[in-house]
């Protein structure tokens, strides 16, 4: 991907169905495409839309009881209005069914056809009706369509067709001097495969007796166009092909990114095509693996259709981003589950991101008044191992979206996040408050530097994120306005006030609920995963205060220091310990329970503490002297 400009592209969808998860996380992985390549200074066209035409459409729309455009209609705007919900960042909305797309359809179709490269022809084969195609012998499994385990029906008629098999050797020349052409290696290797075989010409046409709801070919009225051959299209039409400005400046750059169920069409049909009409090939073809959920693949008779709508009202847009982008490897399937993004979104965004915010924040808040911490040269090597993750982390963020690795990047992006959380343990700034005033401000200075490239980077990904993120630092500024040179160290504002706001991400509890209800159901089943138990924050506390809860005979209540944080517990040591003796010591606590109110105090945590046969209560203490605040694993 090269000259500051890219033209990104999602398949357009059918609109037999309203768009699902699979749906959104393309969608989602383009837009994420499109805002790091504005951020990185590119000038982007990014196309979306709906696929209109076709037996599928006709089909569905009967059996809706609608017109085929009316259903069509109805269903592209559900598209348009969850992308609109999703705030996905496309430049054009395309439709099969618009006039301008139907005549660069006829225009190219005529071309190709003068050309001499499709003829009329007489073909016998099984179809497939919800494929939409003919199937060869050898493509059955047990004589069935392998998607829709139907046997085809075997059907005869004069069909217009476009000699695609002439190609063939020139397509593998192709493929074999331009290795990138299509991504990962895995889909190059299986267009390969396929080119093994010799390549049949395709059937373009299908007559009007049979199906009506298609564009008809210009040289004979008596067929609509094969929905495939009208579909690819909208590549070029939806730029403006022939004429336009956008067609000459982003076409050269075409990056198309697809699912593993569409690459036959993409990686073989459309280079063809394209070759036929005399019209330059795009440049690369990404395909993605398949989202998964319980029982495989989804489908509405499984009832197993997991709605994006539904889960960003749950848990926010940017929590469904931050899961879709980093649990797939590009390239292979990944399983959904609502239980892994809840863990992801306690672990990774409340837990790493949104306490590390909040830390500093309070920190800047209690030790310098709210004002944005003066900028200071590095003096310790912590300073410097903390500079020195913020500068490569562009380039390594960078590096891992150019190949689509977004996993990678928000990989990369959290290692920058977790140095920080590292940076602010290791110089302890509640101590330097009470010593070293100087020091103090160098240590907030550089975990507020820090925090402002993290904002800034993770906007591409989390938009919303990377706007609270920079506003609460007191920069101010639309970030989809901010370019990448900003996320130089050094180079924040020097004046200001931060203004802390809410927490990023409130934890969710619903993992843990659905586990228990499991568990109830089912108490054999009741073994802990690593993943569940590493959600638990244990903590090292130092106990400050004890006093005993009134007109309670076990309950005391504790003030307990964690780091520069205090809270309150609630612990029933009460006839166990004098609570004079318990001052000073340190205990394991459990730091992110659900608060709880006991006896009218607010507990923020639970202790840990052993019992023996006689109910005797013994607290869990460290065997050697360690910080208050150190996380126990
Ligand atoms: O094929 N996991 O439309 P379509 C990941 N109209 N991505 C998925 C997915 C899943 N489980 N399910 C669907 C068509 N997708 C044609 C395309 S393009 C000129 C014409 C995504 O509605 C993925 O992007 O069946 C896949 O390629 C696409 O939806 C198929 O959408």
């Amino acid at each position: 991907m090269s000259e500051r400009i890219i033209y990104i592209t999602t398949p357009i969808y059918y609109v037999n169905d309203v768009p699902h998860l699979g749906h959104a996380y393309t969608t989602i992985l383009a837009d994420a495409l499109a805002r790091f390549k504005r951020f990185t200074g590119h000038r982007v066209f990014f196309l979306t839309g709906t696929d209109e035409h076709g037996d599928k459409i006709a089909q569905a729309a009967a059996k809706a009881g609608d017109e085929p455009q009316a259903y069509a209609d109805r269903i592209s705007g559900a598209f348009r209005d969850t992308w609109q919900a999703l705030k996905i960042t496309y430049t054009r909305f395309i439709r099969t069914t618009e006039p301008s797309h139907q005549r660069v359809v006829q225009a190219l179709l005529q071309r190709i056809y003068d050309r001499g490269e499709i003829y009329l022809g007489e073909y016998g084969g099984r179809y497939c009706f919800g494929c939409e195609r003919f199937y060869a012998e050898r493509e059955l499994e047990d004589g069935k369509c392998p998607d829709h385990r139907v046997e085809p029906t075997f059907i005869k008629e004069r069909n217009y067709f476009f000699r695609m098999s002439r190609y063939q050797d020139r397509l593998i020349k192709h493929l074999e001097e331009h290795p990138d052409f299509i991504r990962p290696e895995r889909y190059r290797n299986e267009v390969l495969a396929f080119l093994r075989e010799p390549l049949e010409d395709l059937c373009i046409s299908r007559p009007v007796s049979r199906l009506r709801w298609g564009i008809p070919l210009p040289f004979d009225r008596d067929y609509v166009t094969y929905v495939w051959f009208d579909a690819l299209i909208n590549y070029l039409s939806g730029l403006g092909y022939p004429d336009s400005d956008e067609y000459r400046t982003f076409w050269p750059q075409a990056n198309h990114l697809i699912a593993k169920d569409i690459v036959k069409p993409h990686g073989i049909y459309w280079p063809t095509m394209l070759w036929a009409a005399e019209i330059p090939l795009y440049r690369h073809l990404h395909v993605h693996g398949y989202w998964k959920v319980e029982w495989g693949k989804m489908s509405k008779s499984l009832g197993n259709v997991v709605r994006p709508l539904d889960l960003t009202q749950k848990y926010g847009r940017d929590a469904l981003r931050y899961f879709l982008l980093r649990e797939m490897v590009f390239g292979l399937d990944a399983s959904f589950s609502e239980d892994a993004l809840v863990s992801r979104l306690n672990s990774d965004l409340a837990n790493d991101l949104g306490n590390l915010l909040s830390r500093v924040l309070t920190m800047i808040e209690k030790y310098v008044s709210g004002r944005i911490p003066q900028r200071m040269n590095p003096e310790s090597l912590q300073d410097r191992e903390l500079i020195q993750q913020a500068e490569v982390t562009p380039t390594t963020v960078t590096g891992a979206v150019d190949e689509l690795a977004f996993n990678r990047a928000l990989e990369a992006l959290w290692e920058l996040v977790n140095a920080v959380n590292k940076y602010i343990d290791s110089t302890k700034p509640w101590e330097l408050s009470k010593k070293d005033p100087h020091a103090l401000e160098r240590v907030l200075y550089h975990a507020w530097e820090a925090l402002r490239i993290v904002g800034l980077l993770v906007s591409p990904f989390l938009p919303e994120t990377g706007q609270a993120i920079t506003d609460q630092l007191g920069i101010h500024g639309n970030v989809e306005a901010m370019r990448i040179g900003q996320a130089a160290w050094g180079s924040g504002p020097t004046s200001g006030m931060i203004r802390k706001g809410p927490p990023l991400f409130p934890r969710v509890e619903g993992g843990f609920a659905a586990i228990r209800a499991q568990e109830e159901a089912d108490p054999a089943n009741s073994q802990v995963s690593l993943a569940e138990f590493q959600r638990l924050d244990l903590r090292v506390a130092e106990i400050v205060r004890a006093e005993p809860v009134a007109g309670s005979k076990k309950l005391l209540k504790l003030t307990v220091r964690l780091g520069e944080e205090e809270r309150t517990l609630v612990a029933g040591l009460q006839g166990q310990y004098a609570p004079e003796a318990l001052i000073g010591k340190k205990v394991a606590v459990v730091a992110n329970l659900q608060a709880a109110r006991i006896q009218g105090i607010q507990s923020q945590g639970m202790l840990l503490a052993a019992e023996d046969a006689e109910g005797r209560i013994i607290l869990l203490t460290p065997d050697k002297d360690i910080p208050p605040g150190s996380k126990i694993r």
